[in-house]
């Protein structure tokens, strides 16, 4: 099957529907764009118009290719015979069922039909089909002509040859398609849950403020902190995800909302767009502290545990230090103090002249510690920002890095994707700045599992079940 040269029909002229309107047209596809509501479709166009002559004054697009792309696109006022169907339509099951019989009934038998659903089964939505076997999940990211992922999602009735046709079509648009078996949340709903979850169990438990939560996660690489990205998102639209993903899971505790969001939704504090959520808008953020100006730490005796890239840092930051590349942990012993790196232990559960600092996945900014504040110019030495938090197995990072990693592992051991389509996934869905697999490869299986067995143990649920795959 190939639709390099299928006519399109696209249902729903609104935000993502326009979107994939264009990028079809722009590919070469004639398109037929149809909405229920009256002059929608025709909206959509000269949006779209207005948008594409901006990039020609701008000098990246010329006039003839865009007259090109407008003329392929036809509003149209009745649904129309096509090869391919791409629905993005309002987000609901029955509606969703309407509209595949409505088009059933006038589609060519080999024609085929995508649903742009971010949240709805494909399995659930092809039931009633009289040809369930063409029913395919093509699920863009909003902004459709700028993000490149495409989740090419099958449900149990999916001819592979259609989920492997519209994979072919996606990358023939320039997209970066990865297949998904249709699973709650599909790949990047699904994965990306941690990654709120555990800013929100941090803030339930009092660990730190949202600005730390934020600075030390962008300072390990992300573009956002989940907390201004909840507050970007909308905490409605995200609890909303995160309840859908609870519930599709038979309430599996794992996926647990929280009750800091439900909070924040009970009282309208939606996020930016209702002028506040954990931040005020438009000043968003306050600013955190300036670290202080600390003397160079000294000590007479200093020793570099473990091995590995941290140690390596270490040793090059004190070359005058002896090394322990056979200890249990990993950092520094400097006289009285030992400073490590969080191996999922509380510092006070070790003992009394520890501190354990985060994850450093990257030189320099903020990084969170717990434990003796003696450690603090001990960091500073180091490039970091230290931020004290209080002292929880995981601190911020590596609890937050482990868990994206733990659900990877059980998306790919539930063959909902592969390991190279959850870091493509994760990484042009949502922008991470690596896939889980390439963090788990930088850091260390046995180091995760053992972050998250600890994390199981302070926490006694289900939250921090390790994924078989993992283990
Ligand atoms: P939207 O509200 O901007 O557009 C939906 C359009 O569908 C409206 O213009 C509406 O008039 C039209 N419509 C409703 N029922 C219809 C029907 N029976 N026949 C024809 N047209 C109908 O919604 P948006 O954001 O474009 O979402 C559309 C779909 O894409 C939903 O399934 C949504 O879950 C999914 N999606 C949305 C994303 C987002 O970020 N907004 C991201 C990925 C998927």
């Amino acid at each position: 099957m190939n639709l390099d040269s299928a006519r399109l029909l696209v249902v729903g002229a609104g935000l993502m529907g326009a979107g994939i309107a264009q990028v079809a047209a722009q590919a070469g596809h004639e398109v037929a764009l149809f909405d229920t509501r009256d002059g929608a479709a025709e909206a959509a166009k000269a949006k779209l118009a207005a948008t594409l002559d901006g990039l020609v004054a701008k000098g990246k697009l010329t006039a003839e290719a865009v007259a090109a792309t407008l003329a392929r696109i036809s509003p149209v006022a009745t649904l129309q015979p096509a090869d391919l169907v791409i629905e993005a339509i309002v987000e609901n099951l029955d509606v969703k069922r309407a509209l595949f019989a409505e088009l059933e009934a006038l589609l060519p038998d080999e024609a085929v039909i995508a649903t742009n659903t971010s949240s709805i089964s494909v399995t659930a939505l092809a039931r009633g089909m009289q040809r369930p076997e063409r029913l395919v999940g093509m699920h863009f990211f909003n902004p459709v002509p700028l993000m490149k992922l495409v989740e090419v999602v099958s449900g149990l009735g999916t001819a592979p040859e259609v989920a492997q046709a519209v994979f072919d079509l996606a990358a023939r648009w320039g997209k970066t398609p990865v297949h998904a078996r249709s699973t709650p949340g599909f790949i990047v709903n699904r994965i990306a849950r941690p990654y709120y979850a555990e800013a929100l169990l941090l803030l339930q438990d009092r660990v730190a403020k949202p600005e730390v939560i934020d600075a030390c996660l962008r300072a390990a690489g992300f573009r956002m902190g989940p907390c201004e990205l909840m507050d970007l998102i909308g905490h409605d639209t995200n609890f909303a995800v995160t309840n859908s993903v609870f519930a599709a899971n038979f309430f599996d505790r794992r996926f647990t909302p929280s009750l800091v969001q439900q909070e924040l939704v009970d009282a309208g504090f939606l996020g930016r767009k209702s002028g506040r959520g954990f931040y005020r808008y438009p000043e968003g953020a306050p600013a955190l502290a300036a670290p202080l100006p600390l003397d160079p730490p000294r000590a007479l005796r200093l020793v570099v545990h473990g091995r590995g890239a941290l140690a390596e840092r270490l040793h090059a930051q004190w070359p005058e230090a002896e090394r322990q590349v056979d200890s249990d942990w990993i950092g520094l012993h400097a006289d009285g103090l030992d400073l490590r790196l969080t191996d999922g232990r509380c510092a006070r559960d070790i003992n009394a002249h520890t501190a354990v600092f985060d994850l450093p996945l990257r030189p320099g900014g903020d990084l969170a510690y717990a434990g003796p504040v003696a450690a603090e110019p001990w960091l500073a030495a180091l490039g970091y920002t230290p931020r004290e938090v209080l002292d929880v197995p995981g601190l911020v990072v590596a609890r937050t890095i482990a868990m994206l990693i733990n659900e990877a592992a059980d998306a790919v051991q539930q063959g909902v994707c592969d390991e190279a389509g959850a870091n493509a996934a994760m990484k042009l869905g949502v922008n991470y700045p690596a896939g889980p697999f390439e963090w788990l490869a930088r850091w260390d299986r046995r180091a995760v599992v053992a972050l998250l067995d600890r994390l199981d143990q302070h926490h006694r649920g289900e939250r921090y079940r390790v994924s078989p795959y993992l283990r």
